[in-house]
């Protein structure tokens, strides 16, 4: 095997090739594992972050959700895992190779739809979503906050395993997704 790119063979990348593809489909264990770190952010809310996402998915779940809106809804905020100010970006380029356009820009945005709810408490315009009513994704996003997202901060609320959401992941994420 070469130690340096120039010097690769046929040989060579019909090996890396072969070794690339069983990580192809590791993508559904690595999100439960974000979304297992989130039990350790709580940023000031009266539940976890994981308690929070495992809500809005249940409710999105009992509410007769398609399988991408119940996926989108329990992964809305797993960017969080890495950085709460962008996670909404985060989490959309994430897991935009697996979704449709309308669920990217549904996770892309989603914050400044939950801004109704808070903006005008940071001396923001709480109107924001308004910049988007045209969107074909806007009815999607109206519904995954007022629905599911903001409904979802109670500690007490008895939400679905996150086990019991892997055969969704598994059947949602493990592919190889498409080239952007
Ligand atoms: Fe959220």
């Amino acid at each position: 095997m070469f130690t340096r790119m120039q010097d690769g063979t046929p040989e060579d990348w019909a090996v890396i090739g072969a070794a690339h593809k069983e990580h192809f489909y590791k993508t559904p264990a690595h999100l439960m594992d974000m979304l297992r770190s989130l039990k350790n952010i709580t940023a000031g809310f009266a539940c976890d972050q994981l308690q929070h996402s495992l809500m809005t998915g249940t409710l999105a779940r009992r509410d007769d959700a398609t399988d991408e809106e119940v996926a989108i809804a329990l992964l809305h905020d797993v960017g969080k895992s890495v950085n709460i100010p962008n996670h909404g970006p985060i989490a959309a380029e994430l897991l935009r190779p697996y979704v449709s356009d309308d669920a990217y820009h549904v996770i892309y945005n989603h914050q400044h739809f939950q801004g109704k709810f808070y903006y005008t408490f940071m001396g923001e315009n709480p109107n924001m979503r308004d910049d988007f009513t045209e969107k074909s994704w806007y009815g999607l996003a109206v519904k995954l906050v007022d629905r599911w997202d903001a409904p979802a901060f109670d500690p007490e609320f008895e939400v679905d395993s996150l086990e019991s959401f892997e055969p969704l992941l598994q059947k949602i994420f493990s592919q190889p997704g498409r080239v952007l």
